[in-house]
């Protein structure tokens, strides 16, 4: 079990990357365009705290604009990249070509199980189904989560697109290997009433 987070904001995933308990960041192009940085200014400030896994999106129309911006990422940032590809063919093309010289692909903007298979085939390390996307759309992400644990793809499952804590947990007890969450989820995933109650009560009676 993993758990990565789903942000561009180096300070606040830096925050919580100290607390020890994150294997991973994924960005994506809207993510950084909030951030207001260049993507390059966010993977480098996170590869100078040691983020290991930092999914990186490439947008492209054909195989050899995929394969070739991968290259020149893992180029630049080594072992710390993950190359982030849509679900179409080009980039399963470019994911397959990629997967052929080890780099790690993150096959993302995945809606069905069949995508699922396709990415796997296509050497992908992780594939990310969009949970949230699909319960916004009256679709049953979590179902979908089910669905391709059950075609036992060889890629690990990367729970995307969560907006809550509960999420969290019935994708990981429905076979996600990983999750990937926004810096709003982490911090709701620590709180609990009844701890907060408890820790105050302690603190008192400890007087
Ligand atoms: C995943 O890698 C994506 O960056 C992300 O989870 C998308 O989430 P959203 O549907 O909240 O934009």
């Amino acid at each position: 079990m993993k758990l990565f987070l789903d942000s561009a904001d180096t300070d606040a995933i830096i925050k919580r990357y100290n607390t020890g308990l994150i294997d991973g960041v994924t960005t994506n192009p809207t993510l950084i365009f909030k951030s207001g940085k260049h993507p390059h200014d966010v993977y480098n400030e996170l590869m100078k705290v040691g983020v290991p896994d930092i999914s990186m999106e490439i947008v492209g129309e054909s195989e050899e604009d995929f394969f070739s911006r991968a290259i020149t990422h893992v180029k630049e940032y080594g072992d710390h990249a993950t190359i982030k590809l849509p679900c179409s063919v080009e980039g399963l093309k470019a994911c397959k070509r990629l997967s052929r010289v080890d780099v790690r692909v993150n096959v993302t903007l995945i809606f069905s199980a069949s995508q699922a298979i396709l990415a796997s085939l296509a050497g992908a390390t992780y594939i990310s189904p969009f949970i949230g996307r699909m319960d916004d759309n009256s679709l049953d992400g979590m179902k979908l989560i089910n669905d391709i644990k059950n075609t036992k793809v060889s890629a690990q499952i990367l729970a995307a697109s969560i907006r809550d804590p509960q999420s969290v947990s019935t994708a990981y007890a429905l076979g996600a290997d990983i999750c990937t969450v926004p810096v709003d989820v982490f911090d709701k995933m620590y709180k609990h009433v009844l701890t907060d109650k408890g820790i105050e009560q302690f603190n008192r009676d400890a007087l």
